[in-house]
């Protein structure tokens, strides 16, 4: 088989790549590991900045998205009892963001790539990539028990962060940057009406609580655990009780209702420099990981491609490689920002294991210097909101 990008990975950045290729009259073919069911199934993120939306809506796979969307101008910072708004229309002149589900956005860009007659090799495991110092790589893959290979000018490694295409770049020739917190995520789906018209970040001395939404009917809610904890030892009870209790003061409670869903997230930080080797270019998680405090995952993804899809474009019309030759330093400054402000979040809003008296009274402070500072309300909305794509 051979095409012209071969790409691993059918998550946003595969997705988002193959759909910007071809409005650029670029083929592609996306090998997923996963059927259409399960990853168009799979609960994730749940925040898109206003760059993402953009970028879905001028290449047309924003209708859904601007109908069924949930736009919010602020967020607030909650901590002592007390929520304090962040007001990203008047930080960030006008920039908001919008929540909707990551599986949601699969759904689109599938839909719109089959739609153009695309190829999306679905059940087809990628096992690793080859010749990728030489005009012709290859991804190699196993689909329906046989062993065959994508022959292609380029090779996109959008495979998530245990994909197979980060080893395609040899030990001698990447560093990778990394951080292992000793926290987790524990997320619900309760089928409950929204408790706050924006989303909440609360600081506890038990620990973070997260308040999204999905719908007028389904909440999205997060609190740190153990990141060892499992999900069987969280009851309804259990779950609701402790809720209420970090998030109490003022008289707010959370609306309860049935929990159908719970995960356990993980959180690191992560980065693989370079981001590329050849002709072989990573991008979104196969590159690097974000802890979610301050939902960058998905963006930073889509930024990615922004930048590849733009150099791949200029290969392809003039033979220029300048572009594609900058990727991986053009995309890892969007990165190490991305990484700054996700562990800036987390460290404000945390309770660290290790932590004592003294580090509570130190963020306590740090929260209040937020509140009552309009220039750092202003740094955590454009990040929040999302930088410019350039
Ligand atoms: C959601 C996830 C995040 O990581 C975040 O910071 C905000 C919202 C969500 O799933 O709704």
């Amino acid at each position: 088989m051979r095409t012209q990008v071969g790409i691993v990975g059918a998550g946003p950045a595969g997705l988002m790549l193959s759909h910007l290729l071809h409005l650029s009259g670029i083929e592609s073919v996306v090998i997923e590991s996963r059927t259409r069911e399960s990853i168009e199934a799979t609960i994730r993120a749940g925040v898109l900045e206003q760059s993402t939306v953009d970028l879905m809506t001028e290449t047309g796979v924003g209708d859904r998205l601007r109908r069924e969307g949930f736009v919010h101008h602020g967020i607030a910072i909650r901590f002592s009892g007390r929520s304090h708004r962040i007001d990203f229309q008047a930080l960030t002149g006008g920039r908001a963001i919008t929540v909707y589900a990551q599986h949601e956005v699969i759904k689109d860009l599938i839909r719109a790539r089959l739609g153009a007659g695309a190829t999306i090799l679905f059940g087809a495991r990628a096992t690793g990539v080859d010749d990728v110092q030489s005009a012709r790589p290859k991804v190699h893959f196993i689909r329906n028990g046989r062993d065959e290979d994508l022959s292609c000018d380029f090779v996109v490694g959008a495979d998530g962060s245990y994909g197979v295409c980060r080893a395609g770049i040899p030990e001698s020739a990447h560093q990778d940057y990394a951080r292992i917190y000793p926290l987790g995520w524990f997320g619900i789906l309760a089928k409950a009406p929204p408790s706050s018209n924006e989303l909440i970040y609360n600081s506890h001395e038990r620990g973070f609580v997260l308040v999204s939404t999905r719908s007028p009917q389904v909440q999205r809610m997060y609190f740190q655990c153990d990141p060892s904890e499992s999900v069987e030892s969280w009851s309804q009870d259990r779950i609701w009780a402790e809720l209420q209790t970090r998030i109490a003061g003022g008289g707010f409670r959370l609306k309860e209702g049935e929990i159908f869903q719970k995960d356990i997230i993980p959180m690191r930080s992560f980065v693989c420099e370079p981001m590329q080797y050849g002709r072989l270019f990573l991008a979104g998680d196969a590159a690097h990981i974000v802890p979610p405090t301050g939902a960058k995952g998905l963006n930073l993804s889509i930024a990615d491609i922004h930048v590849l899809a733009r150099a791949i474009s200029a290969y392809y019309a003039s033979k220029a490689t300048d572009l594609l030759d900058a990727y991986s330093t053009t995309a890892l400054r969007r990165v190490w920002r991305a990484q700054h402000f996700s562990y800036w979040m987390t460290s404000m809003l945390h309770r660290f294991p290790d932590a004592n008296a003294f580090d509570r009274k130190r963020q306590l402070a740090e929260l209040e210097l937020l509140i009552s500072s309009r220039s750092a309300q202003t740094l955590l909305a454009q990040n929040y909101v999302g930088l410019p794509l350039g």
